[in-house]
């Protein structure tokens, strides 16, 4: 098995990517970080309890990461989202499940260091905040993690959040060039990939179909998500990204991609939060990432459902 750690901004695709790792028997899940994102900390910390109480396990500790980013200004994306990050569902129970006392920057790098090396896999499905901070702290847990598999940036579907920038990479752009600097093999799922992975209505349907309280319940939000995406995009469903993560990692096959190298842009007027990635190698920049761009959505979907149906 796998272990993997999930750093997280709950948001419903963060939900169903936490779902599907939790339904996957490949991979063993040791901890929950819940960062700040897609709403503030205090959202996504709930969040992330409820998910883990919906799929009945509170035996995977839940730590609170950063509340806000290392660039000075915020960014949320509660019109993606809704007000709760996971509007959709029924959230009128709280959570009850606790919030561990350490932080979750300072479990990272006590959870790095206390594993053999390569044996922890990363899995970042927000902005990069925690990460860079335990890097900032403890250079030395780069050369220790086996790799980091994230949610962000994009190539030729280029931004979702400004023109040129993609929301993870946007929200926190000295945190993911720390990150990509780093010398972590890095693999990349970014909009390229996960704008091929949408939520056709005949793929909720099957999703519903298995019945089972967390399928309805990932239906429901990807539906809600969903009225956001469809406008903008004119598409017929929204497009699915934090679960391509987890898919990678049960399913490589499913996808292809490159090794090139990236660059996060920090400073740009109008393209801060880029990823700038050398597809054609036009630079000698080594390559620091394997960026995927192709996907077989059906396969994946497949997989989707098929796995959730194994949850309570
Ligand atoms: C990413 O931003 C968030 O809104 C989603 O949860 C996903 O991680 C997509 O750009
Ligand atoms: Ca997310």
């Amino acid at each position: 098995k796998r272990k993997i750690i999930i750093d997280t901004d709950p948001g419903q695709d963060d939900a169903v990517a936490l779902f599907l790792a939790l339904a996957s028997p490949e991979i063993e899940v040791q901890a929950v970080i819940a960062v700040a994102g897609n709403v503030p900390r205090t959202r996504t910390v709930e969040n992330a309890r409820r998910v883990l109480e919906m799929a009945g396990r509170t035996d995977i500790p839940v730590f609170a990461g950063a509340a806000r980013p290392l660039r000075p200004t915020q960014t949320t994306a509660e019109h993606v989202h809704g007000p709760t990050g996971l509007d959709g569902i029924d959230l009128s129970v709280p959570p009850t499940m606790p919030v561990q006392p350490e932080s979750g920057v300072t479990y990272l790098v006590d959870a790095i260091r206390a594993a053999q090396e390569q044996e922890l896999t990363l899995v970042m499905l927000g902005p990069l905040t925690d990460l860079a901070m335990a890097l900032t702290i403890a250079p030395d847990i780069a050369g220790r993690l086996r790799e980091v598999v994230l949610m962000g940036g994009a190539w030729s579907e280029l931004g979702n959040i400004t023109p040129a920038a993609e929301f993870n990479i946007y929200a926190d752009p000295q945190a993911a060039d720390i990150v990509f600097s780093a010398g972590i093999p890095l693999v990349v799922l970014p909009l390229d990939v996960t704008h091929k992975c949408l939520g056709l209505p005949d793929r909720l349907a099957a999703l519903r179909a298995n019945a089972n309280r967390c399928s309805i319940a990932a239906a429901d939000m990807l539906s809600y998500s969903e009225r956001f995406d469809l406008v903008k995009y004119g598409w017929k469903g929204a497009p699915l990204h934090d679960p391509c993560t987890i898919a990678w990692l049960v399913a490589p096959d499913l996808f292809g991609g490159r090794h090139v190298n990236v660059g996060i842009e920090t400073e740009g007027k109008l393209s801060v939060g880029m990823t700038v990635v050398d597809w054609w190698r036009v630079t000698d920049r080594e390559p620091n990432a394997l960026f995927l761009r192709d996907v077989d959505s059906d396969a994946f979907y497949s997989l989707l459902v098929s796995r959730l149906a194994t949850l309570p």
